[in-house]
C-alpha cells in the first residue's frame, strides 16, 4: 500500500509512485522515472537530530528514515558523536537490511561527560524540552558548544569501532574526519589512520567533513580523500569556486547547512526560500550531493518534490 500523501494525481507524486514501484519487487516493474531517480540519489539526509533531546525519539527518527528511502534517497549522514551516539544506532537499526546506502559517518568530535551522563534521562528531557521552551533554550545552549576534538589514533580507534557496532557493518561505507583543522590534515596522520583501517577492511571509502575554506584547500593536497563535506552558504562565492575545482578533480562533494546558514536560528524559512537555496545549492558547479537536515517527514517530501532536476540521470546514479 502506498504511502497516503503520494496517492495524488499530478506528475511528482507519479514519479514517486514509480520509484516505489521499481525497488519493491513482485508489485510491478514499470520503468522507473529517470528524472525522479535522479533528484533523489542527489538528496542525502542529514541525521544529526535523530534521537537527540531536541529532535524525534527513535520510533519517529526511524519512520523519517524509512520514508526517505522509500522516497529514494541513498545517502544518510551521521557522526560518531551525535545525539550520544543514537542517531547512528538508529541508522544501523533502520538500515540493517539495505545494501544499496551511503552511510556517512564521521570520527573525532567527542561527547562530553555532562551529556554522556544525561544519556540515561534522555527520554525524560526530550519530553520536557517539548512542554516547554525555556528547558529547549538550556539544551540549546549547552549544545551550542564546540564538542571536544580529537584526532588522536586510539581515540579515532575506539569510535570506529563504536562506529562499526552501532551501524551494524563490519564495513563501513564511508569514513570521514569530522572538522579537522587545514593543519590537522595537512600532518597527515588522522587520514594515514583511516587509510590502514581501509587496507584492514572496516571502512570503503574515506572523506573529510570540513568547516573552513582553509581546511576545504588542504583536503585538495591528499588525493586520498575521496568525499568532502563543507558548509554551502549561497552567497559564499569563495567556498562555491573551491567546490567547482573540487568536482573537477573528481571529489565528491557534499554541500551541507544550505538552509541554517542564510537566516538567524529559529527564523521560519518560507517554502520559496528553502526552493530558492536548495536548488542553487544543487546547481553549483561540483556539487553532487546536498544534504538537508530535515527532521520533518512533511519537509522530507516537500525537498524532494522542490528539487529541480538538471543534468543526465547516469551522472547522479554513478556517485554510488
Ligand atoms: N561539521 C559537520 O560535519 C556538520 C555540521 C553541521 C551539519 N552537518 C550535517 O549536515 C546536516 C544538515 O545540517 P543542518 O540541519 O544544520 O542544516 P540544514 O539542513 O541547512 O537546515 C536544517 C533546518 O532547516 C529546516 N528545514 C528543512 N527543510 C525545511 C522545509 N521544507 N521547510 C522549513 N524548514 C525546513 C529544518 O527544520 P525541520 O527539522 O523542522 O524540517 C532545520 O531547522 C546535519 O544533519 C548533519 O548531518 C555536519
Amino acid at each position: 500500500m502506498l504511502p497516503k500523501d503520494i496517492q495524488g494525481d499530478d506528475e511528482k507524486n507519479r514519479r514517486i509512485r514509480q520509484l516505489i514501484i521499481k525497488e519493491s519487487p513482485g508489485v510491478m516493474t514499470p520503468e522507473a522515472d529517470e528524472s525522479y531517480c535522479y533528484i533523489a540519489r542527489r538528496i542525502g539526509l542529514g541525521c544529526a537530530r535523530m534521537g537527540s533531546m531536541r529532535g524525534p525519539d527513535p520510533l519517529k527518527a526511524r519512520a523519517l528514515i524509512d520514508q526517505a528511502y522509500e522516497r529514494g534517497v541513498r545517502l544518510f549522514d551521521t557522526a560518531n558523536s551525535y545525539a550520544q551516539g543514537d542517531s547512528e544506532s538508529i541508522l544501523g537499526n533502520s538500515l540493517k537490511n539495505r545494501h544499496d546506502v551511503m552511510i556517512v559517518t564521521k570520527l573525532g568530535k567527542q561527547v562530553p561527560l555532562k551529556a554522556r551522563l544525561l544519556k540515561p534521562v534522555k527520554n525524560l528531557v526530550r519530553g520536557l524540552v517539548k512542554r516547554s521552551a525555556q528547558t529547549e533554550d538550556v539544551v540549546r545552549r549547552a549544545r551550542g558548544g564546540l564538542l571536544p576534538v580529537s584526532f588522536d589514533v586510539p581515540v579515532l580507534r575506539r569510535q570506529l569501532d563504536l562506529s562499526r557496532r552501532r551501524l551494524r557493518r563490519d564495513c563501513l561505507p564511508m569514513v570521514m574526519l569530522h572538522s579537522p583543522t587545514a593543519e590537522v590534515l595537512h600532518a597527515g596522520h588522522a587520514v594515514d589512520f583511516i587509510e590502514k583501517a581501509q587496507n584492514e577492511g572496516a571502512l570503503e571509502h574515506i572523506g573529510v567533513s570540513v568547516d573552513d575554506l582553509e581546511a576545504a584547500e588542504a583536503c585538495l593536497s591528499d588525493p586520498r580523500i575521496q568525499m568532502i563535506q563543507a558548509p554551502l552558504h549561497h552567497s559564499d562565492q569563495e567556498m562555491r569556486a573551491w567546490a567547482a575545482r573540487a568536482g573537477a578533480q573528481g571529489r565528491h562533494v557534499v554541500a551541507r547547512e544550505v538552509f541554517r546558514q542564510a537566516v538567524r536560528p529559529n527564523l521560519k524559512l518560507r517554502p520559496e526560500t528553502i526552493e530558492h537555496l536548495l536548488n542553487t545549492a544543487l546547481d553549483t558547479p561540483g556539487i553532487k550531493t546536498c544534504l538537508i537536515g530535515t527532521t520533518n517527514p512533511t519537509h522530507l517530501d516537500q525537498l524532494l518534490q522542490m528539487a529541480q532536476v538538471h543534468g543526465s540521470s547516469s551522472n547522479a546514479i554513478e556517485v554510488f
